[in-house]
């Protein structure tokens, strides 16, 4: 065959199964979002059975593929296989603009923002005893060392923390480093960053509000990006780590810490978790598309007879290009 072609049964089933208006809307809207059935029927206002039996179609066609985590399973559109290009090929050609589709993404914004305002009423409420929640999994000095390992090879200047936070990161890196910019979209969180930084005498660090999905920051600007403890509270991360390669400059570091796959789902509930950890492959692809190489990535595992119960893994990309004026990184 062909290198990319298709063979006729594949394409034919592609086609049946995206010749439906709510599946065609469905493959439109999962070219955009990671979603799970619940978002699925707040946004097409559709029974449950209807959407399960639609996504069962898109699914057994290669179109789209479900990652079951916990009690949730979240779908997406298909990555690899020739149905995922037919997928991809379709959504190009759509009318971004067409009343129908343009209604949905207004949709998916809502609910999408609907999200976000429940976990940053999470933020709000818990910033003050927030350092003390952190160490509910993986004693932080553990942590700390290894975050100050990953980046011991090579001296740095500036970093930038996104999802700062109580600005832990920017204490503990900045006596260090001649610049930090830490970024939280919470201002309860930022006000006890500032006060942390306050009280360690760390001038040249500071923090502001901004959205880690648009950093309003130039590109190849910072040494190095680390993303703390923030990736499982997303719904998109490989847009957050995209917009952080951005802002990396040639041969800068990308530090990525997060929790390793994990069952305990009232996390959810009560802490406004999105995502129960990650797969190694999962954040380590997330770098390769965005154009970086990865380096490394480790896994603390809890101290056996301590309170922690979930594993934390770092990762560790840097931007390839070599430090040439005028170089630039493609990104897929
Ligand atoms: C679990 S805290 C981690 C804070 C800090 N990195 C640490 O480890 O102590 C997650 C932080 O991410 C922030 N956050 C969540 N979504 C964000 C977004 N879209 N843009 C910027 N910050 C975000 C929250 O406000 C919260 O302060």
């Amino acid at each position: 065959m062909t290198p990319g072609a298709i063979g006729f049964e594949s394409l034919n089933a592609a086609l049946k199964a995206a010749g439906e208006e709510t599946r065609l809307r469905m493959v439109a809207l999962l070219a955009e979002a990671e979603l799970t059935v619940t978002e699925l029927i707040d946004i097409l206002r559709q029974s449950q059975p209807r959407i399960s039996r639609h996504l069962r179609l898109l699914g057994e066609a290669g179109l789209v593929e479900r990652n079951r985590e916990g009690a949730w399973a979240f779908f997406r559109l298909a990555e690899h296989g020739a149905a995922a290009d037919v997928a991809r090929a379709l959504v190009a050609r759509l009318d971004a603009d067409d009343p129908v589709i343009a209604r949905d993404r207004e949709r998916l914004a809502a609910v999408r923002a609907a999200r976000a305002a429940a976990a940053q009423a999470y933020f709000a409420e818990h910033a003050a005893e927030w350092d003390r929640i952190r160490r509910l999994h993986v004693t932080d000095a553990a942590v700390e060392a290894a975050v100050a390992a990953e980046l011991a090879d090579r001296p740095f200047r500036s970093l930038l923390d996104l999802g700062t936070g109580t600005g832990r990161m920017l204490e503990l890196l900045g006596p260090s480093i001649e610049r930090g910019v830490g970024i939280d979209l919470s201002h309860e969180m930022l006000a006890l960053a500032r006060a942390r930084l306050d009280r360690a005498g760390l001038r040249h660090c500071s923090v502001r509000q901004g959205d880690i999905y648009d950093l309003n920051l130039p590109r190849d600007s910072f040494d190095v990006v680390i993303v703390h403890q923030v990736l499982h509270f997303l719904d998109d991360g490989a847009r957050a780590i995209r917009e952080a390669a951005r802002v990396l400059r040639p041969q800068g570091r990308l530090l990525v810490i997060d929790f390793a796959p994990h069952d305990l789902e009232f996390l959810r509930e009560d802490h406004a978790h999105r995502r129960l950890g990650f797969a190694a492959e999962a954040v380590t692809q997330w770098m390769e598309q965005a154009g970086l190489e990865p380096m490394s990535h480790r896994l603390l595992v809890p101290e056996p007879g301590s309170d922690g119960k979930i594993a934390v893994s770092l990762w560790l990309g840097r931007d390839p290009r070599i430090l040439l004026a005028g170089a630039h990184r493609e990104v897929a």
